[in-house]
């Protein structure tokens, strides 16, 4: 336990690494590792500003839905300039929207944060959020378009869509691609970081295998849909989506905006949201479309439910048999499976990010696991730094540093002086 001046130091570094991974207009993750403007980071990174600088908040959203496509579409990363120490780059990704970028998406915060900034102050918002609603209105509509399954689950379409790239919920439909034809490439992120943090080669094969296949239709949804063999209803995308539409419609409502169909499309997102219960798991998990096989995984996006308003009182018994084993976090994989690695990517680590989304989730809910989720996250900052992830046993930092999405969490929640 550190005194309030210690606090108040943490504030201000929190708010120099914001200011530090400033590009202008945009805020990268991290120098050098990844160099762009990355969705969801960038969405938590308007939730950092907005602790200090609203405006600043606002030109952040502003600028990521710049990259939006003529689908409606929000890509997982804008090239807004050419930078050779991040593969795979825009000449490889070769997305159709009007500024370069990836052709995938990432989990819908935006609108999230869009109503939390709004709400904090409505009046200098209002503007600046009645221009964003449709934007972010026909994104949601994509991700009901192009990304349901049958039973009304957000499902994800390359690994990189969740943003959790190596999670063991991928292993076994990975494992159903060959990367025949992947060639030659070298990877970027290895020299930036331990290899011991990142994802394997056998991932990062079958990652660029799957880009190439999305970049050889144009990144056309029917086509790549008929094709891609990797589809796997995902707790992360389902539970965000649901949480964003929610307020997506509240902030409609509030402004005024057209909210036609929304209801209705939170009720097929209910639905989805519920098929992702393994009964044999006793607990919300991924699901492989293509063969209907559970991934089998207690992983920190089972616990995404409450935020999405959906309380499941066996999940929330995983949540405290995994949390007795750990002093930093949530997990991103359970620490019982032979497949927990504590320092790997999303195979241990506890990820700032995904313990605001549980956390302010279990208090939206009353949940007495609230504190707790909070108290950890403190605690892995506080001792450990601002980090990319952490070693959910040890504290220890991994992965990039000065991360800006770790001193968002702190700025907006985490740190006592947070006010949320
Ligand atoms: C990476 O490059 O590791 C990213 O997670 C892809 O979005």
């Amino acid at each position: 336990m550190k005194d309030m001046a210690d606090y108040d130091a943490l504030d201000a570094e929190a708010r120099r690494i914001l200011h530090l991974n400033d590009r202008g207009g945009y805020t990268v993750p991290t120098d050098g590792l990844y160099p762009y403007q990355w969705n969801w980071d960038s969405a938590f990174a308007a939730f950092g500003f907005a602790q200090f600088d609203l405006d600043r908040a606002w030109v952040e959203l502003e600028t990521l839905m710049t990259g939006q496509w003529a689908s409606g579409m929000v890509p997982h990363i804008l090239f807004h300039q050419v930078d050779d120490r991040y593969f795979p780059g825009p000449d490889v990704w070769q997305g159709v929207g009007p500024i370069p970028s990836s052709g995938i998406t990432q989990p819908a915060v935006a609108a999230i944060f869009a109503r939390l900034i709004y709400e904090q102050a409505p009046e200098e918002s209002r503007d600046r959020v009645m221009a964003l609603w449709p934007k972010l209105r026909a994104w949601h509509r994509w991700f009901m378009d192009w990304r349901t399954d049958d039973a009304g689950a957000i499902c994800v379409t390359h690994p990189w869509e969740a943003g959790r790239d190596n999670t063991p919920e991928w292993d076994a439909p990975l494992k159903r691609i060959d990367p025949q034809g992947v060639g030659e490439y070298t990877r970027r992120d290895t020299s930036h970081v331990d290899p011991a943090m990142r994802p394997t080669k056998f991932d990062y094969d079958r990652y660029i295998w799957l880009v190439n296949l999305g970049a050889s239709v144009g990144w056309d949804d029917a086509k790549l849909k008929a094709i891609n063999p990797f589809r796997v209803a995902d707790p992360t995308m389902t539970f965000i989506l649901l949480r964003a539409h929610r307020d997506l419609l509240a902030l409609g409502e509030a402004l005024g905006c057209d909210t036609a169909g929304i209801a209705d499309e939170i009720a097929v997102l209910e639905a989805g949201a519920r098929s992702l219960w393994n009964p044999e798991l006793r607990c919300f998990d991924a699901r492989d479309v293509v063969t209907g096989d559970w991934a089998g995984c207690v992983s920190s996006a089972s616990f995404l439910c409450w935020g999405a308003g959906i309380d499941d009182a066996e999940t929330a018994a995983h949540l405290d048999r995994v949390m007795a084993k750990v002093q930093y976090g949530v997990p991103s994989h359970d620490p019982e499976s032979p497949r927990f690695e504590p320092k790997r990517y999303w195979r241990g680590p506890s990820w700032a990010i995904m313990n605001y989304l549980i956390g302010s989730g279990l208090a939206a809910m009353g949940k007495p696991q609230a504190d707790m989720v909070r108290d950890h996250t403190r605690a892995a900052i506080e001792h450990h730094g601002f980090a990319e992830y952490f070693d959910p046993l040890t504290g220890d930092p991994a992965g990039g540093s000065t991360f800006t999405w770790t001193a968002a969490v702190w700025l907006g929640w985490a740190s006592p002086n947070a006010r949320g």
